[in-house]
């Protein structure tokens, strides 16, 4: 039977921040880092709308610019740790909605699950470095039952099959840039481990120091077998 429920359309703002359009029209942000990244297409630095962000981490790569564009666009739900909404409400930021990883809340008919994700998380507040609790991913969920998985920042680990038994993704979003976090070696373990049917590398590109390719990461999974679709966007290009 094919499914009734339309699917959201991703489009890759550089990095590891997507631009996630809903099929009733509404617009999430993961990883809110869009005017200050050098990777973001000039044209897609201003939104039309943004009705919900979502925040694996405080560092700037993430959520660069999570102040301003709350500021800019009032969103309905802003969500991350709990430490790092504590510090968003304290500049200013309504409709935060701090939690913690093996959590779930609802939003925009989604339901939003924080996991884990093996990485730190700090911010700068002026020469005062704020802690910002643990590092996460995402697990998000749509009416129908469409889910996918946005992994932030992290190393391999392999409770990532406990990721994949519970929620059951079938698309990843998952670093692949090495240095700060996975390779295109780990990336593809977790795409087993994860069971996906289909990866978004991401995280890759922006520096030089971020060596992973999606070349390397298509070579990995022909070496273990594992079969996962790799969808190579260009920053700017939508899924
Ligand atoms: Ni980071
Ligand atoms: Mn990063």
């Amino acid at each position: 039977m094919p499914n009734q429920h339309p699917r959201p359309s991703f489009t890759w703002l550089g990095h590891a921040t997507f631009r996630c359009t809903l099929p009733g029209g509404e617009v999430m942000l993961i990883d809110p880092w869009v005017m200050g990244n050098p990777a973001c297409p000039e044209e897609l630095q201003s939104l039309d709308r943004l009705d919900a962000m979502l925040i694996t981490h405080a560092h700037g790569d993430h959520m660069g610019d999570a102040v301003e564009l709350a500021r800019r666009h009032r969103p309905r739900h802003v969500v991350g740790a709990y430490e790092i909404c504590t510090w968003l409400q304290s500049q200013g930021v309504e409709n935060c909605s701090g939690m913690n990883v093996g959590g779930t809340q609802e939003l925009l008919d989604l339901t939003v699950t924080m996991v884990r994700a093996d990485h730190s998380s700090s911010l700068m507040d002026g020469d005062r470095i704020v802690y910002g609790g643990m590092a996460a991913g995402y697990v998000v969920k749509l009416p129908g039952g469409f889910t996918f998985y946005h992994a932030g920042d992290t190393a391999l680990f392999s409770d990532m099959q406990l990721i994949g038994e519970l929620y059951r993704p079938e698309l990843a979003f998952l670093p692949i840039g090495d240095f700060y976090t996975m390779d295109p070696q780990q990336a593809a373990r977790a795409c087993r481990y994860l069971n996906v049917r289909k990866v978004v590398p991401m995280h890759w590109g922006t520096f030089p120091v971020l060596t992973g390719t999606p070349r390397k990461l298509v070579e990995a999974l022909e070496d273990l077998g594992v079969a996962c679709e790799v969808l190579a966007l260009q920053p700017g290009e939508t899924y």
